[in-house]
């Protein structure tokens, strides 16, 4: 692992550290309870690490989610306008993608991801597939304003947001997206939108903790990645990754726990953590079926069709965007 950072070094390839990461990281790791953002989890490793969560036994959501989506997608073809563009939040690798754009033939595709050289390789392989369709990639965290390509401008718009991503914020910033996302979109758009449902500790848990280690890998990946762009000296071997579900909050929690007391430091910074304290990096939230229908409406979209696989594990939601008027 080492050895291979090192060279990525020499090669010039390693990223000049983001301030927006520096700031969140000393911020969270100061906090009590500490927390850093989810979003930061996803620099090369860890976008390739969550492409192999996606493809683990235990993880249900990914392979839930495509075979749904495979299963409606005859109808989908009648539910977009017809020269839509499609526009995916965190587009990550695109494996669901194809099945979308076979179905709807949009006349752009847009997928916007905060990890940009994955997303210029998927795009690249997504246009093989895709001969004859305009694609352009935005690099962009979508949690802040997404300038939408000039190109698209004027073409009504299908947002795609699958993954249970939405589950990632707490209600109070996904009713944020959700409407900012409205904004973007436009007036008339439309939006198909994964969300995973409340189900079995048993099922859940495992998911997020997987016998492989791949989660472990990719929650740990973090603190790789703050020692190596943030100048850290936090010792990895003395964490241990947990996912926990929090019946309350109806949410899996991912967090790094020391396993000892120890001490470390981040770009100049001193942090002292004792045995069992816990850096809280993730949350997945889960819905029911009306919560999944209050968010959406309260985020500004009136749910249109919905669609559940036959264990109801996973929904997919089709929207509208609201026209909002004051009477009732
Ligand atoms: N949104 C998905 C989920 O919550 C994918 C995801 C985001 C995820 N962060 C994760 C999966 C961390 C595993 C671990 O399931």
């Amino acid at each position: 692992m080492h050895a291979m950072l090192k060279q990525e070094a020499e090669d010039g390839q390693t990223t000049l550290a983001d301030p927006n990461f520096r700031a969140d990281v000393l911020n969270g790791l100061s906090l009590n309870p500490r927390a850093i953002p989810a979003r930061w989890f996803y620099d090369r490793r860890g976008s390739e690490l969550f492409e192999a969560i996606t493809e683990l036994p235990e993880y249900y959501p990914t392979r839930t989610e495509t075979a749904l989506l495979e299963r409606i997608s005859p109808e989908l073809g009648a539910l977009a306008a017809p020269d839509a563009a499609v526009v995916e939040f965190g587009s990550g690798s695109s494996t669901k993608t194809p099945i979308l754009l076979r179905a709807i033939q949009p006349a752009a595709y847009v997928p916007i991801d905060i990890s940009g050289d994955f997303l210029r390789q998927s795009a690249r392989a997504l246009s093989a597939d895709f001969p004859g369709l305009p694609v352009y990639p935005v690099e962009a965290d979508f949690l802040r304003p997404v300038p939408l390509p000039t190109e698209v401008a004027s073409l009504p718009k299908l947002g795609f947001f699958p993954g249970s991503t939405i589950g990632n914020m707490q209600a109070f910033h996904a009713v944020d997206l959700l409407r900012a996302m409205r904004a973007w979109l436009g007036e008339g758009a439309r939006l198909l939108i994964g969300m995973d449902r409340v189900k079995s500790p048993d099922v859940l848990v495992p998911a997020y903790d997987d016998a492989q280690g791949v989660t472990a890998a990719f929650n740990l990946n973090l603190l790789e990645r703050i020692n190596r762009e943030l100048d850290g000296t936090i010792p990895v071997d003395a964490f241990r990754h947990r996912a926990i579900w929090n019946a309350d909050a109806a949410r899996i929690e991912m967090h790094l726990e020391a396993q000892r007391d120890l001490a470390f430091t981040v770009d100049g910074r001193a942090f002292h953590m004792t045995a069992g304290e816990s850096i809280h990096t993730e949350n997945s939230h889960k819905y029911g079926p009306n919560g999944a229908r209050m968010l959406l409406r309260a985020g500004g979209w009136t749910p249109i069709r919905e669609w559940t696989d036959p264990e109801e594990w996973f929904t997919l939601i089709l929207c509208e965007a609201q026209t909002l008027r004051r009477a009732p």
